[in-house]
């Protein structure tokens, strides 16, 4: 392969993909010399790839099968409405300061960082927020990586959610439009519903249905600016009342997910219709370092998860991913950590068997992490109460 641009590269792949036929690379191509790299077998062979999933659109609906996995590239999902979501992201939520229970102040760079470590490790599932206070860099890392002609806008998925201060349905969309510029970007792959719950930044709770929210959702998808629309931290009764009053279905739910919260029940309604689930907090408890004194087993010492991760060279952490994506949920784990960043999504490559199955199924016992307990007096709190 001569010298010649990534995009022209990946244009010609994507041509010869389709039409089956070698075409003519675009004879502009010269002209750019700024573009112009050398194309060693590692960036064609990526290139190639990338081609070869967006071709297939390998759409897998629960479980990764077997020959449809490669190491570090997720799978696809179909939902329904037709738009396909990759089986695994990268969360960015810097989380709640242990001591002050408030959110953690975004100090400096490092979740663009992550997120272009994460492009450049094969991530291409994207989860932020308006809360989170990290859609600007996002944004920057998908500029840069676009930039560096890594991926085109089309191969991600970037899914942000409107806060609880935005509920009327004349609010949605304008804030919808604050969360694209701060990403700079024309369009989101997946907008939520952050939570069912109507709260003033002043602590103050109002009255709007989330029924009218989710009208607000379905006129800014209307308007091109998102391509599906969601939910996220609904009950299964608020599920179900969505569903019944509204024609249109959320295409997914984003809901806490991980060994001691599978959410059988919720997940059973949502794959009944046809909706992709997504597991937030997918370590839950796992790491003794981040779990609270009261949360149950287990973590990564645990012997039976040992056992498992070592007959299969994996890290607990990389079984606990696998056996949440063999429940049909769709993981987002967060790190800032290149290796770590680098380690979860190297899941596609095994799989667990019915007893490993059994072992971790028999970890879950409800307990949250997510509680959100200061809005438990809310009308539409999402959770059980605690006793
Ligand atoms: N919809 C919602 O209401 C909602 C709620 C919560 C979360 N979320 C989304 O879900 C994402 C994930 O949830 P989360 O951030 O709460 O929790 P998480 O992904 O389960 O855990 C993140 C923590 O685990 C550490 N970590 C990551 N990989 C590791 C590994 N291989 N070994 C050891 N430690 C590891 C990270 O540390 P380092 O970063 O230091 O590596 C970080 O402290 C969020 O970032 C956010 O995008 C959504």
């Amino acid at each position: 392969m001569p010298n010649m641009s990534r995009r022209t590269l990946e244009q010609f792949i994507k041509d010869f993909n389709e039409t089956g036929r070698v075409l003519r690379p675009n004879p502009d191509w010269e002209e750019d010399l700024r573009q112009t790299v050398i194309v060693t077998p590692e960036i064609e062979e990526r290139v190639r790839s990338y081609s070869r999933m967006k071709k297939k659109k390998v759409a897998q609906e629960c479980h990764c099968q077997e020959g449809e996995t490669r190491p570090g590239v997720a799978p696809l999902i179909k939902m329904n409405d037709g738009n396909y979501i990759p089986s695994f992201g990268l969360g960015t939520w810097l989380g709640v300061d242990k001591k002050t229970g408030e959110l953690m102040p975004v100090k400096d760079n490092s979740v663009q960082r992550a997120v272009e470590m994460a492009i450049d490790a094969g991530y291409r599932h994207i989860d932020t927020a308006a809360v989170y206070n990290t859609e600007e860099q996002v944004g920057a890392a998908i500029q840069n990586k676009i930039a560096e002609f890594v991926v085109q806008r089309e191969d991600l998925f970037i899914t942000s959610k409107l806060w609880n201060d935005r509920h009327r349905r004349e609010d949605v969309l304008p804030a919808l439009q604050e969360t694209l510029a701060k990403l700079g970007l024309d369009y989101l792959d997946l907008f939520l519903i952050h939570f069912p719950i109507s709260q003033y930044s002043n602590g103050t709770y109002y009255e709007a249905d989330f029924l009218d929210t989710w009208k607000g959702m379905i006129d800014a998808r209307g308007r091109g600016l998102v391509k599906s629309i969601g939910v996220s931290n609904f009950n299964l009764t608020q599920m179900k009342r969505l569903l019944a009053m509204s024609p249109v279905k959320p295409a997914a739910i984003q809901v806490e997910v991980n060994l001691n919260l599978q959410q059988p029940e919720l997940i059973a309604y949502c794959k009944t219709n046809d909706i992709a689930v997504i597991g937030y907090t997918p370590f839950g408890s796992l790491f003794h370092n981040k779990a609270k004194k009261d949360a149950p087993p287990p973590r990564t010492d645990e012997q039976a998860l040992l056992r498992i991760a070592d007959k299969y060279h994996k890290t607990v952490a990389q079984v606990a991913l696998r056996y949440i994506m063999e429940l049909g949920v769709i993981p987002i784990p967060k790190s800032v950590t290149k290796k770590r960043i680098e380690q979860n999504i190297e899941v596609f490559d095994f799989q667990l068997t019915q007893a490993e199955r059994n072992v971790m199924k028999a970890y879950n016992n409800g307990y949250r992490v997510i509680t959100v307990d200061m809005w438990k007096d809310a009308p539409d709190y999402p959770f059980e109460h605690k006793k």
